[in-house]
């Protein structure tokens, strides 16, 4: 990460309790999270909000960022006066944000606030790197946690990010490998929407999935002798497929035609998802068939990569994160996968998986503890990178 500088200067870093309160703004949820650390190296949660904005971009299908930002707006703040009920501001030895990845005009009103907050009390401020939130969450505990970061390889499996990384310690990350296209939480998206299930994807079809056949429909797993991945092959897959066993896609997903009916789009949209329910109607099997068999093609292909980066890093920890993380089954596939191949697993809480500021006050802790500090001036990045 850029631009941190010791504060040498401040004796309490090292030794003494330390307080953070952490912004989470990068994309549609707004969090805020008070994180104190003691000297025993266990932390304590003060306090941890969110307010989800996804019933605000259900409806398009996909994140609005005017209207991420507009609600961080309304809703930071409600969550700020949350948290200082449960804390005295002053306590606060730094304030962090997430400063990036993620949507500009999202990461600007958390960094901002945070900024703002650490002038006005004097104070530290930490940028965050929202990917390392999401790496150190699995070594997020209760109040009597106390474990140290051990060298892992990561897997960070979210709806904009899918990445193995090699974790040698606190702030030393390697990238193994990435996506070159869809992150695999964009793909659970993308695929949800083209069979009229809500939004997020993920687990409308991990609900469906659960009592279908992973083996009936057979899907692509993307460059199997790269460390990268790939999944728009697979949702591309999915809407060929659709076709051939009688279903019509939808085509609201902005990559086939639009429907195109000036004055009755609302009955020409019912008339496809009354069509697709009918397709589904003829064969009871066939939603909870197709679901199994996409999302064991994601499992697939996550486990097996994983699994080769931690055999190549010769590392004894394999740690997962990232929203696609609360997907039970590449949980049990995962950790199945680690026991036969001699790794231990860590996953974080489900709460934790998905976007939160509690992570974000993690990473700030163990910085802040370690002695860094971020500059004022510093900027927000849409494109941070966690390691090259
Ligand atoms: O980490 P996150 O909250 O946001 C990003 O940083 O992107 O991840 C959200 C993603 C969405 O794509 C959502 O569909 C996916 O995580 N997701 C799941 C599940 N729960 C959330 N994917 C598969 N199975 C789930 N149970
Ligand atoms: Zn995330």
């Amino acid at each position: 990460m850029r631009s941190f500088a010791f504060a040498q200067d401040d004796p309490r870093i090292l030794f003494g309790v330390k307080t953070v309160l952490a912004l989470e703004t990068s994309c549609d949820e707004t969090a805020v999270a008070v994180l104190r650390g003691r000297r025993d190296h266990a932390h304590e949660l003060l306090a941890s909000e969110i307010a989800s904005q996804v019933a605000a971009h259900e409806k398009f299908g996909g994140i609005v960022p005017e209207i991420a930002s507009r609600n961080h707006l309304i809703y930071a703040p409600q969550l700020l006066d949350c948290a200082a009920a449960r804390i005295d501001l002053s306590e606060v030895d730094a304030f962090a944000a997430t400063s990036g990845p993620g949507l500009a005009s999202s990461l600007m009103i958390g960094a901002s606030i945070a900024k703002g907050l650490a002038i006005g009390f004097g104070k530290t401020y930490l940028a965050i790197n929202h990917l390392e939130g999401h790496l150190l969450s699995p070594f997020f505990h209760g109040a009597d946690g106390r474990e140290q970061i051990k060298p892992n390889v990561s897997l960070i499996v979210s709806g904009g990010h899918t990445m193995s990384v090699l974790v040698r310690g606190l702030t030393d990350y390697q990238l193994i490998g990435r996506t070159l296209d869809d992150a695999a939480g964009e793909a659970f998206d993308k695929v949800a929407k083209m069979l009229g299930l809500g939004y997020p994807g993920g687990p409308e079809i991990e609900k469906r999935a659960g009592g279908g056949d992973p083996n009936r429909f057979d899907l692509p797993r993307s460059m199997p002798d790269s460390e990268n991945f790939s999944f728009s092959g697979l949702k591309t897959a999915v809407r060929y497929l659709l076709p051939k066993i009688g279903v019509i896609p939808s085509r609201e997903d902005g990559e086939g035609p639009p429907v195109r009916s000036p004055n009755n789009q609302e009955s020409k949209r019912d008339q496809l998802s009354f069509e697709r329910s009918f397709a589904f109607a003829q064969d009871d099997k066939l939603l909870e068939d197709l679901c199994a068999s996409f999302q064991q093609a994601i499992i697939d292909v996550l486990v097996t990569k994983t699994i080769a980066a931690a055999q190549k890093c010769h590392v004894d920890l394999v740690t997962v994160s990232g929203g696609v993380s609360c997907n039970q089954e590449l949980r049990r596939q995962l950790g199945e996968a680690c026991r036969r191949a001699g790794f231990a697993l860590r996953t974080a809480e489900s709460w934790l998986c998905t976007d939160n500021a509690a992570m974000i006050a993690l990473a700030a802790l163990l910085r802040l503890q370690a002695g860094f500090q971020s500059q004022l001036t510093e900027e927000i990045d849409p494109n941070l990178a966690l390691a090259l």
